[in-house]
């Protein structure tokens, strides 16, 4: 008891002594200041400080307040503002209470120094401070910095993401003689600054990311590094005699200089591979190439190297990759590197757990010896171009594994089930387009990690296992399209109650979807069952509904589209043409605001189109090939996005609303093949994003406008099959991008208009019209039409028709009946395979597009191999007009 009360008489000494210990644990002094600085925020509701004050008294149990646990002072402070953040004026008197702070960060706070004498200058006085962290802020004169600069005990300092310009910003820290971290990324210094760095002499860590040091060739000025141990210069422009100079940095332990431009080769001898210490090394997405040098061997102590996205070549059996047997993680995606499936290089590598491999050339190794490796992987993506021969032995003695991906590699063998059964954490594996085949074994157990299955693009053939759903539970993403799966869609899908990407499409899956399919995974987002036998329904009459994306076509199904799809009000893309369905279209379309293509095109709907039957934001339309009919009066009123309308091969009749006008980004116009009538309405040539109009096959009259020559971004133009009448406008001259122009089988008259400035014209004809006059010279283009593009025209004359010019002679007018018999045989050109292919690429693309929208890498990924397969097929001139189709990469 004694020695209790002893203790407590000390105590209480002890904290009269040191003047306001508080009862609550923390100094009433320093509660105060820390409320009063919190006051000082306009918004202290958004910042880490919101709590403080709010639960308890004890400022040391607030957040991000750090007490020492001696003392009971305060130690460390952080305050963290966000985006949004107003300006803050910095008060050191606010921070001066403070007197045993040892770390201060104001990240985001967007500090300006505008308290005149007890701004920054008065900082000094923390005269513990050892840590001092103001990333992000708006600091962008040398007066706050100096005053920093007297801080003598800085050890780390981060400037980071300011706007600091030159040396003499940064010219006050010469001071801080104790300083080992260093952080200046994102400001906008150049290489002068490197000298200045010198006088740091402790310096263990230098962050310079994206600032402008151009040029760095020498660094004379960091030959004091003898300490350094972190170097990050990402987003500089170094030349590769850096590489030669790096070894003045002997200490080094992480070395990081992607995104520099580097070029030329990594030098092979002195330089780099002195850093005998270096366990992390990035070097990814520059330029170098050529092969490794074999003194990276002496990089012993490398944990981590990443090579990815330069031109390296080589086979890596002759690197000295296979060495580093520190290494934990290799990348060494998209270069040049020949890797053996086998992966026997690295198989002395006992600690590797991530090797990404994917984008280079992959190969079957002959001989491979009965070796087992040495390590134990995690993920592994081997995905490539090359043929690998069998799938390969080291998967046996694997039984880590997380993630796994082999895709693009020509592979003989079957679905390896094992794999999954041996490596009980695997989630992720990724076996598309790798010529696997037979029939799709699961394991028999049921996995509960794995998440990721695409074996799309191989040959598997028999069905579906009906067991799937017990066997991958907390499946996310599936894809099984592209192979020769049969049978029908297994009820067990419902019980994936995770899964939001399942694409079963170009199998041949028949029966219905089944309704478990649909309720059961409520969370299901992507659809895509396109291109099967499946049949029924396509929708049960009741279901909640989380889709966005949703492609059943290609298929045999019936029935009208059911109300339920409206309760999918997120639905961005219905897809559903090229089945049997029937009925009217329904209005309540309009009423899924969020689509954004719509495609029932090739199915047997019938009746007038509803007015306002899609939402207003929706950007491509697909009817054509059903039987609706009517006029076109109101059903696409508001529509001001829409991009691409195709309601051909349909009965639409009465005249082209004038409506059409207020389109503006209108790109693709398809109406051939209806009964339209009257005239081309002059509001079509103000829709100057126009890429194709097709109005062939309808029964308009009347002259083309003259003002058609405003279209000047028109590829496709096809008039074709109609009533027209009038002259052919010389302002057709004005068309220069124009590669398709097809006026026949109309009532024109007149001559030809000098048409030889438009170079790209591949397609042209104006045959069956009676135009008169001579053909336009055989110059450019035009040297390579013949007699098609002129026949049918009786006073037409001059090469390629046999008639000359000279003889005159009178032709019989071409008869009604004629035309009759022309009318229906597809003209002159085959239109439909002409735009079909393009359409369809152009539809894809946006698809991508809206997939995008709804970012999810697995998504992404598996689109990115459906792009690739449609580009392909993309007609060139897409490639010319639409750049941005590349940027989607
Ligand atoms: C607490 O403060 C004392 C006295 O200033 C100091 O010696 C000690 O290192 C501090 N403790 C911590 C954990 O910072
Ligand atoms: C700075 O803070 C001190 C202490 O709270 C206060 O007295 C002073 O008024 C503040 N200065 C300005 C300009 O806000
Ligand atoms: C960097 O070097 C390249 C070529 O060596 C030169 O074109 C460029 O102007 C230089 N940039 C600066 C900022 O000196
Ligand atoms: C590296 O880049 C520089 C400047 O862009 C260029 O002059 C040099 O030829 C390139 N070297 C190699 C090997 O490509
Ligand atoms: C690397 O190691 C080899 C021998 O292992 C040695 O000859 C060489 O000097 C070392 N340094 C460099 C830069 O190659
Ligand atoms: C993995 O599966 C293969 C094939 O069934 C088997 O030979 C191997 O022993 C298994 N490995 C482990 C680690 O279970
Ligand atoms: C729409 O979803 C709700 C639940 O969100 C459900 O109760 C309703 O039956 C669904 N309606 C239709 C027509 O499927
Ligand atoms: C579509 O939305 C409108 C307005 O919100 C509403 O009046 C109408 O009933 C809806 N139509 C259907 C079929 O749900
Ligand atoms: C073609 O366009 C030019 C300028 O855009 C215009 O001056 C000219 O009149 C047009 N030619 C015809 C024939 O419409």
């Amino acid at each position: 008891m004694k020695l209790i009360k002893q203790l407590l008489v000390a105590l209480v000494i002890a904290s009269l002594l040191e003047g306001w210990w508080s009862c609550d644990g923390c100094f009433e002094n320093e509660r105060n200041a820390l409320l009063q600085l919190k006051a000082s925020f306009n918004y202290p509701e958004r910042m880490s400080l919101s709590s403080w004050g709010l639960y308890t008294d004890d400022c040391c149990k607030w957040e991000n307040i750090h007490c020492n646990s001696t003392t009971g002072r305060v130690s460390k402070l952080s305050i963290r503002g966000d985006y949004w953040a107003s300006e803050w004026c910095f008060n050191a008197s606010l921070f001066l209470p403070f007197q045993e702070l040892t770390s201060l960060s104001l990240q985001r706070n967007y500090v300006i120094d505008c308290v005149e004498n007890e701004g920054f200058e008065r900082l000094e006085r923390l005269n513990k401070l050892e840590f001092l962290d103001l990333k992000g802020n708006l600091f962008n004169n040398e007066s706050i910095v100096s005053s920093i600069g007297h801080l003598s005990p800085l050890k780390s300092l981060n400037l980071a993401h300011n706007r600091l310009e030159s040396v003499t910003d940064i010219q006050g820290l010469s001071g801080l003689e104790n300083l080992e971290f260093l952080d200046l990324s994102d400001n906008n210094f150049d290489k002068s600054i490197i000298p200045l760095l010198s006088v740091f002499s402790s310096l263990k860590s230098l962050t310079l990311i994206g600032n402008k040091l151009e040029n760095i060739t020498d660094f004379q000025g960091l030959p004091n590094f003898k300490n350094l141990e972190h170097l990050d210069l990402r987003w500089s422009t170094l030349n590769n005699s850096f590489l030669k100079d790096i070894e003045k940095m002997p200490s080094l332990k992480i070395l990081l200089l992607s995104f520099c431009q580097l070029n030329g080769t990594i030098p092979a001898a002195k330089g780099l591979c002195e850093l005998k210490h270096l366990q992390k090394l990035d070097m990814s997405n520059n330029d170098l190439s050529g092969t490794l040098p074999l003194c990276l061997a002496n990089l012993t102590s490398l944990q981590l190297l990443d090579l990815s996205s330069n031109h390296f070549i080589g086979n890596i059996s002759l690197s000295p990759l296979g060495t580093l047997t520190s290494m934990h993680t290799l990348h060494l995606s998209r270069n040049l590197f020949q890797i053996p499936i086998s992966l026997l290089p690295f198989f002395n590598l006992s600690k590797l757990k991530h090797l990404d491999c994917y984008e280079n050339e992959i190969y079957a190794d002959i001989d491979v010896p009965t070796l087992t490796p040495k390590f134990q992987l995690r993920t592994l993506a081997l995905s490539g171009q090359g043929d690998g021969g069998v799938f390969p032995k080291f998967f046996y003695y694997q039984h880590e594994l997380e993630y796994v991906d082999m895709s693009n590699i020509k592979m003989k063998g079957e679905f390896p089930h094992w794999l999954i059964r041996n490596n009980t954490k695997l989630y992720a594996l990724y076996l598309h387009n790798s010529s696997l085949s037979g029939p799709l074994q699961l394991p028999i157990h049921s996995h509960v990690y794995f998440s990721d299955l695409d074996i799309s693009d191989n040959h598997f053939n028999g069905s579906i296992p009906t067991e799937i759903g017990v066997c991958f539970p907390s499946l996310n993403f599936l894809n099984l399209s592209g192979n020769g799966l049969t049978g029908g869609i297994p009820s067990s899908f419902g019980k994936m109650s995770q899964l939001t990407e399942l694409d079963l499409s170009k199998n041949q899956l028949s029966g219905i979807i089944p309704q478990d399919l649909i309720v059961g995974c409520n969370l299901l987002g992507y659809l895509i069952l396109s291109n099967n036998n499946l049949q029924g329904q396509i929708f049960p009459k009741q279901a909640t509904c989380e889709l966005i994306l949703l492609l059943l076509d290609g298929n045999q199904f019936t029935g009208s589209i059911p109300y339920s799809i409206s309760n999918c009000t997120g639905l961005a893309v219905l897809d559903v043409s090229d089945n049997h369905l029937f009925g009217i279209i329904p209005s309540w379309i309009g009423n899924i605001t969020s689509l954004n293509i719509l495609d029932l095109s090739e199915n047997t709907f019938f009746g007038n189109l509803p007015s306002s039957f899609v939402p207003p934001r929706i950007s491509e339309v697909y009817l054509s090939k059903n039987r609706l009919q009517g006029p076109l009066t109101n059903a696409f009123y508001g529509c001001s996005e829409l991009i691409i309308l195709d309601l051909s091969h349909n009965d639409f009749t009465k005249r082209i609303p004038e409506w059409i006008g207020n389109f503006s980004t209108l790109t693709y116009l398809l109406l051939g093949y209806n009964r339209l009538e009257g005239e081309i309405p002059i509001q079509l040539c103000h829709l100057f994003k126009l890429r194709l109009v097709d109005f062939s096959n309808n029964n308009l009259s009347g002259e083309i406008p003259v003002e058609i020559g405003n279209l000047d971004k028109i590829l496709l133009l096809n008039l074709s099959h109609n009533k027209l009448t009038g002259l052919i406008p010389q302002s057709f001259s004005n068309l220069t991008q124009i590669e398709s122009l097809d006026l026949s089988y109309n009532n024109l008259n007149g001559k030809i208009p000098q048409l030889t400035q438009l170079y790209s014209l591949a397609v042209f004809s104006v045959a069956h019209n009676n135009l008169s006059g001579k053909t336009p010279d055989m110059v450019a283009q035009f040297g390579t039409f013949e007699n098609r593009s002129y026949e049918g025209n009786p006073f037409l004359c001059g090469p390629p028709l046999s008639k000359s010019c000279s003889s005159s002679s009178i032709m019989p007018r071409v008869s009604e009946e004629d035309r009759k018999d022309h009318k229906k045989d597809g003209g002159f050109i085959d239109m439909y395979a002409f735009y079909v292919s393009f359409m369809i690429s152009y539809a894809i693309m946006l698809l991508t597009m809206a997939a995008v929208l709804y970012i999810n890498p697995h998504w992404r990924r598996a689109w990115f191999y459906m792009i690739e397969l449609s580009l392909s097929n993309f007609y060139y001139f897409l490639v010319d007009n639409i750049p941005f189709v590349f940027r989607c990469y």
